[in-house]
């Protein structure tokens, strides 16, 4: 990524991620390809932070006076109490990933995955007032199931841990009042859902990289569904695989990734982002990744 370190001085603004890892993070790509592009004098720095370690790294953001930061894994619930405002969804999702630090230092959290894997899916031209089949009850699936919800007709949920999907449910059915329900992990009930599903979007880690895969199969999908997989190691997931074979339309997780992170950098900055440069940033960054762990 190039990088201008003569055009840092003690007026940029600057924004950041905390997680553990941060590493590999696409983040610094995209945000920092953002700010140039929207003409910034803004940086955006990676910064590992463990577990133990957050309270005191939140304090040292206040103090410093960033402008906002990203929250990524493992932190993304624990960050919650070190913070004064929540926005309402983040708060029943129980996860922020984006924090914005007004002029007066109060730090509010924000969640974007949901909405930018909606908005990625509308960019797209996908239709989202049908029948959506979401897999995963992590902190992006509750998210995503949350955005959803105000689109869908119907939204089922499937998860490996049963128990979390119908804490989902109830949730987004006391909220949203819509058709919703919850489903077992199991490659015999499977092929029906997935035959009736409109959009089907993988929200939990399974394709991941040393992850299992999804129990579906090709014949199971077909051209006129929706398919997003959240999955961003690799970007070509088995599922993504599948749906490009049946002739269904496809979305990958670096296509969610530039759109939460657009999202972010609209709450950080009220100016729209640049999306075009974003996905080039980081397709780039992806396929570097990509070559360094091949090497
Ligand atoms: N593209 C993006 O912008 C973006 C943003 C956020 C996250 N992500 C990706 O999305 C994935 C989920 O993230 P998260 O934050 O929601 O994580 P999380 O809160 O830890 O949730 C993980 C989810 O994956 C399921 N899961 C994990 N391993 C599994 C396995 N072997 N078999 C079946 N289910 C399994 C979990 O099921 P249980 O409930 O049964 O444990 C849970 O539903 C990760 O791959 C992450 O990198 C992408």
């Amino acid at each position: 990524m190039e990088f201008n370190s003569s055009a840092v001085s003690g007026k940029t603004q600057v924004y950041c991620l905390i997680g553990d890892p941060v590493d590999h993070s696409l983040s610094p790509a995209i945000q920092n390809t953002a700010f140039r592009s929207a003409g910034m004098d803004a940086v955006y720095v990676p910064f590992r932070v463990r577990r133990k370690e957050l309270k005191d790294a939140i304090r040292g953001l206040r103090a410093i006076g960033v402008r906002g930061f990203n929250v990524t894994t493992p932190h993304k619930s624990h960050v919650m109490r070190h913070l004064d405002k929540l926005d309402p969804t983040a708060r029943e999702i129980g996860s922020v990933n984006t924090v914005v630090a007004s002029e007066n230092g109060m730090l509010t959290g924000y969640n974007t995955d949901g909405i930018g894997a909606v908005k990625a899916l509308q960019d797209a031209g996908a239709p989202l007032n049908k029948t959506a089949l979401l897999f995963g009850a992590g902190g992006a699936s509750r998210a995503i199931a949350h955005a959803l919800a105000r689109h869908s007709k119907s939204i089922r949920l499937v998860n490996r841990t049963q128990s979390k999907a119908r804490e989902l449910e109830r949730r987004l059915r006391r909220k949203y009042r819509i058709d919703v329900s919850h489903h077992a992990l199991l490659r015999t009930r499977l092929r029906n859902l997935i035959e009736e599903a409109d959009i089907i979007i993988n929200g939990s880690a399974m394709g991941m990289d040393g992850r299992a895969d999804l129990p579906i199969e090709e014949n199971w999908l077909n051209r006129d569904q929706w398919v997003m997989d959240i999955v961003y190691r690799p970007p070509e997931t088995r599922l993504l695989n599948l749906a490009g074979l049946a002739g269904a339309r496809t979305l990958n997780g670096l296509d969610m990734l530039v759109s939460q992170g657009a999202c972010s950098f609209e709450l950080w900055t009220g100016r729209a982002a640049v999306i075009a440069e974003m996905r080039h940033a980081v397709a780039r960054e992806s396929l570097a990744f990509a070559h360094a762990k091949n090497s």
